[in-house]
């Protein structure tokens, strides 16, 4: 037998079993679903509805059509192991576009009141006549009524009339949902949604940094907001501010791991909090990036070491997560 048959049957043995014992996270490593295929969710985002995480992101598999942009949906209880759901949206052209065209980054938010599932995603490429192949640099929106079911898409638009490429997402603990997204003229920008979460409607901030791959947590009563510098698929040394309101003032910004290591040669996607009976874990979601193989793009999820206006990126090594108490271990 395979071996990848294997992993999936010891997959799919503790998914079915809906483990929630403490499970490891090996960062930059192989990160098979339960069929035994890599996790394609590049770029990604992660919810949490009741005791259930569902992870979207970027499918970039081999096979993908290549006139379509694609999204998955994975669901897990314990975060370590993911059941494939959905390649939730199989994205045409619909923009016209000249070839080579992107959605990256999609992020979905549930709204409780329309009891839709609303997906940001970042569209770009360029229309017949242009050049350049990320000068669209607008926000695409799909919504579905279930939460990894198909995806339809609605529009594109510019946030508030600015230009958007990478976006993140961010829930407050109020629930009042957010997106960070990067205007290439001015710096990040973070605004609120609509009460429909169908467009932004109100600009917290705008933070004049020239940084992408937007990441934000509310931790101990400070947000801390993270992102990277322009550099393309490269890895460069991701960076951090702090705040007491999402307004601002920010703190200027510092490096969260050693530069040289240029983020363990990751980038960040999303800040996670895991708060268990014990504690809370702030999980950084990373994207290893492998330009000319995307497909085989890794994860690098370590726990935080945040508090008291510092954030710090350990060394990457496997860890453990215990999802009830929110503990997590690293193996040294
Ligand atoms: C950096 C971004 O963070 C990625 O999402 C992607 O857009 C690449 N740039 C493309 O070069």
């Amino acid at each position: 037998m395979k071996l990848t048959v294997y992993a999936a049957l010891i997959v799919g043995l503790l998914t079915i079993s809906g483990c929630t014992t403490p499970q490891s996270i090996h960062p930059g490593a192989v990160w098979l679903d339960n069929r035994g295929q890599l996790i394609q969710a590049h770029g990604g985002g992660v919810i949490k509805l009741g005791n259930t995480y569902y992870w979207f992101g970027e499918d970039r598999s081999r096979d993908n059509s290549r006139t379509n942009r694609c999204v998955s949906c994975y669901s897990s209880k314990n975060l370590a192991h993911w059941t494939f759901c959905n390649q939730v949206l199989k994205l045409g052209n619909v923009e016209n576009f000249q070839r080579g065209w992107a959605l990256e980054r999609p992020k979905v938010f549930y709204n409780p009141r329309t009891k839709k599932y609303v997906m940001y995603m970042h569209i770009d490429g360029a229309l017949p006549g242009q050049s350049g192949g990320y000068s669209f640099a607008r926000i695409g929106v799909a919504t579905c009524a279930k939460v990894d079911g198909d995806y339809q898409y609605l529009k594109s638009f510019r946030p508030l009339g600015h230009e958007s490429r990478d976006i993140g997402q961010f829930v407050d603990d109020d629930g009042t949902a957010y997106l960070i997204f990067e205007d290439r003229p001015f710096g990040f920008r973070i605004a609120q949604l609509s009460d429909d979460y169908l467009t932004l409607e109100k600009e917290m901030c705008l933070i004049p940094e020239h940084l992408e791959g937007g990441a934000l947590v509310h931790y101990n009563g400070l947000y801390y907001l993270i992102g990277s510098e322009l550099t393309g698929w490269n890895a460069n040394p991701n960076v951090y501010a702090t705040a007491k309101s999402l307004a601002g003032p920010w703190s200027e910004f510092k490096d969260i791991a050693p530069p040289e290591t240029k983020t363990y040669d990751s980038q960040s996607t999303m800040l996670l909090k895991v708060a268990g009976t014990k504690t809370t874990t702030v999980i950084f979601m990373g994207d290893i990036w492998k330009p000319r193989m995307q497909w085989d793009s890794r994860y690098l999820w370590m726990p935080l070491e945040i508090g008291d206006g510092k954030l710090w990126l350990p060394q990457p090594h496997d860890w453990m997560l215990n999802i009830k108490t929110g503990e997590a271990v690293i193996k040294q």
